[in-house]
């Protein structure tokens, strides 16, 4: 008997794009919806891959130029995976004369990647960000919703291994 699997994958509905096209339903008839449904997609997606981002053109009937105006406008949006953990490393002023760049130069050594990429695992995405309002504990990264400070390059190794 021959294997159904790749027919059975092919009946497979996507259970991203029927989000998607639910997302689309709602909003389909309202004016100024472009921004609501570009939300909604990312937090479907974790980000908004191209094929969606042509979709969403289509179905809303707005340029994708337009739609492209917006995502590259808004820090919000994302146009590529984002990691599962994100690492935000503090460079304000406070951060900075106390060592921030160190910090970062490390991290990057330590995870394989620059500012503002992600790793090939998905494990991690990398970026610089101003003041966080820790300056007392300068310099301050951020992994998640974590607030690590008082930071030495020598600790960053166990702090980022917390972190799956
Ligand atoms: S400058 Fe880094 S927390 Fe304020």
């Amino acid at each position: 008997m021959s294997c159904q699997c790749a027919v059975e994958d092919g009946l497979q509905p996507d259970p991203k794009e029927i989000k998607l096209g639910e997302i689309l339903a709602k909003y389909k008839q309202q004016k100024g919806a472009l921004i609501p449904v570009l939300q909604e997609t990312q937090e479907v997606y974790g980000y908004l891959p191209a094929e969606v981002l042509r979709r969403i053109s289509f179905e809303l009937k707005i340029p994708l130029s337009k739609v492209y105006g917006v995502v590259t406008f808004y820090a919000q949006f994302h146009l590529n995976p984002r990691g599962r953990n994100i690492v935000r490393v503090c460079l304000g002023t406070a951060c900075h004369v106390r060592g921030g760049a160190k910090i970062l130069e490390t991290i990057q050594k330590e995870l394989g990647i620059e500012d503002g990429q992600t790793s090939e695992d998905l494990r991690y995405t990398l970026e610089s960000i101003a003041c966080i309002g820790a300056c007392g504990l300068a310099p301050v990264i951020m992994v998640n919703e974590d607030t690590h400070g008082r930071l030495t390059p020598d600790k960053l190794g166990k702090i980022l291994a917390q972190y799956e």
